[in-house]
């Protein structure tokens, strides 16, 4: 028994762009995402570009990855960068107390990112270190990155074989200064930044720098509150938020191996980011009425215990048709709140957490979220279409969320792109939209979805879950009808 529910278009005169920034990705020094992930250094059999899979760049240059965050998470705030630059034999190794205490010999460093970067067409997005750092520190940091002149960084860079500057823009202050970056007070962190990026160069930068303040875990609101009021705008441009769908930080469940309860208790998790922009978002209003500076959800993804068999320190997570459910809801959120939101970063890119990719040794596999991701590019820097609807139910143990969400926006070529994740786990829902207003004549569409909620794609068997093209709708005189099956994403275009 399906339900039926109507979506209305709203006023697209006013809308916001969709940010093309809410599509960016995550890579920490944490487990196998950088090493055995990204990197396998230029000896190995492996193709690769700098040491680089080339497999890798491959795939995030066909999801258009916007920016990539780095080097961390907590790592970032043990991470001394002089130690990952100069000839390689040099090179100091230090231990990721964070994550498994291995030894990392810092092979991968500021030059292998930011030509990486520069391959991928993406903007690098820097985390200083304020947790174990110093002022000077991160300030050599940015002139290094971003002299163009005579300086003692950038003589250094071009030492290490590099002439021209990155210019490197967005810049984090620090992660997560409320626990692993420091375990500070909000009103000291507030002065810590003002500290740190008082000696920060903007010079170099059209525009200046894009400096982001390490923001709120969660529910967090005083911390949203004292950073908007004790930070001046002029020196500020976002302000962090990290949300996990995670169910217990004590019991996170298994990452293939999941209940229907389970699913239900992530996907409440996952949907509480709705809330969690809205009353985030206030706060930042009640200060800032013009919306000068942004929420930059930085980290988000669904969290569960390891795979079973790999190490613990090492975040390493099977990503199944629950995670494309996790993706699409959380990018339609985005995408709904694109006046405020302007930049969210995946955890992570790549063996880590959400990952998009998943390596085993020569091995790569895209994931259901990757899938997720790509079908949803289409929104990057479009004209966000607002939308309102009363989504049917889908109820569990007596408790109950909107099952359907959606969002669409209109691209520069003038064709409208609709996103509607059905998180049901049994029921089909159906859904009607009138698209006269937008004179839209021609539908075309893809599809996610699977047999089973725990479906998952492995090396083995690694298309199993993969966007198929999309008919079960009904277009007569404008009016859009699509039939969304249990826990599908659908993304639909429409043409003039
Ligand atoms: O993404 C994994 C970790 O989660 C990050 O290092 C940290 O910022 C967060 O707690």
């Amino acid at each position: 028994q399906s339900s039926r529910s109507t979506i209305q278009i709203g006023n697209i005169e006013d809308a916001p762009t969709i940010s093309k920034h809410i599509y960016g990705h995550f890579a920490e020094h944490l487990g196998r995402c950088i090493y055995e992930g990204f990197y396998v250094g230029d000896n190995s059999m492996i193709p690769n570009t700098e040491g680089v899979r080339n497999d890798i760049i491959d795939a995030l240059k066909e999801l258009q990855i916007p920016n990539l965050r780095w080097p961390g998470g907590c790592f970032a705030d043990t991470y001394h960068w002089k130690d990952g630059i100069g000839p390689q034999e040099n090179r100091p190794t230090i231990v990721n107390t964070w994550w498994g205490g291995v030894t990392e010999d810092n092979s991968f460093g500021t030059h292998n990112f930011l030509n990486l970067c520069e391959v991928l067409e993406t903007e690098p997005y820097l985390s200083g270190n304020v947790g174990s750092g110093t002022v000077q520190e991160l300030a050599d940091w940015v002139q290094y990155t971003n002299f163009k002149g005579k300086s003692p960084m950038s003589d250094l860079r071009r030492e290490n074989g590099r002439d021209e500057p990155w210019t490197v823009k967005y810049w984090g202050i620090g992660n997560e200064a409320w626990g692993c970056g420091g375990n500070m007070r909000p009103e000291y962190y507030a002065d810590i930044y003002k500290k740190y990026v008082t000696f920060m160069s903007d010079a170099d930068v059209e525009g200046g720098l894009y400096k982001i303040a390490s923001g709120a875990s969660n529910d967090d609101y005083n911390w949203t509150e004292v950073l908007m009021k004790n930070i001046p705008k002029n020196m500020l441009q976002g302000v962090a938020l990290h949300h996990y769908s995670v169910i217990d930080w004590s019991a996170k469940g298994s990452d293939v191996d999941f209940t229907e309860d389970l699913y239900f208790k992530t996907m409440k998790e996952s949907w509480l980011m709705e809330e969690l922009i809205v009353k985030h978002t206030a706060i930042m209003d009640k200060y800032d009425k013009e919306k000068k500076v942004d929420l930059i959800v930085d980290e988000w993804g669904g969290w569960y215990e390891v795979a079973e068999g790999t190490n613990p320190g090492f975040l390493y997570q099977q990503n199944t048709m629950r995670d494309a459910m996790i993706a699409g809801m959380n990018l339609n959120i985005f995408n709904n709140h694109a006046d405020r939101v302007k930049m969210a970063n995946l955890a992570q890119t790549v063996n880590v957490l959400q990952a998009v990719i998943l390596t085993d040794k020569e091995k790569m596999i895209l994931t259901p979220t990757y899938h997720v991701m790509n079908m949803f590019k289409v929104h990057q820097d479009a004209k966000l279409i607002p939308l309102s609807f009363e989504s049917p139910e889908y109820t569990f143990n007596g408790e109950s969320l909107p099952a359907v969400n959606a969002s669409a926006s209109m691209d520069d070529a003038g064709r409208m792109h609709l996103s509607i994740v059905n998180i049901d786990a049994h029921k089909e829902n159906i859904v009607t939209i009138d698209l006269n207003t937008l004179g839209i004549k021609k539908i075309t569409g893809r599809i996610l979805m699977s047999d089973k909620l725990q479906d998952h794609n492995t090396f083995d068997n690694p298309n199993k879950i993969e966007p198929k093209e999309y008919k079960d709708f009904t277009f007569k005189k404008g009016v859009l009808e699509i039939e969304l099956p249990a826990f599908s994403v659908i993304v639909l275009e429409g043409s003039k």
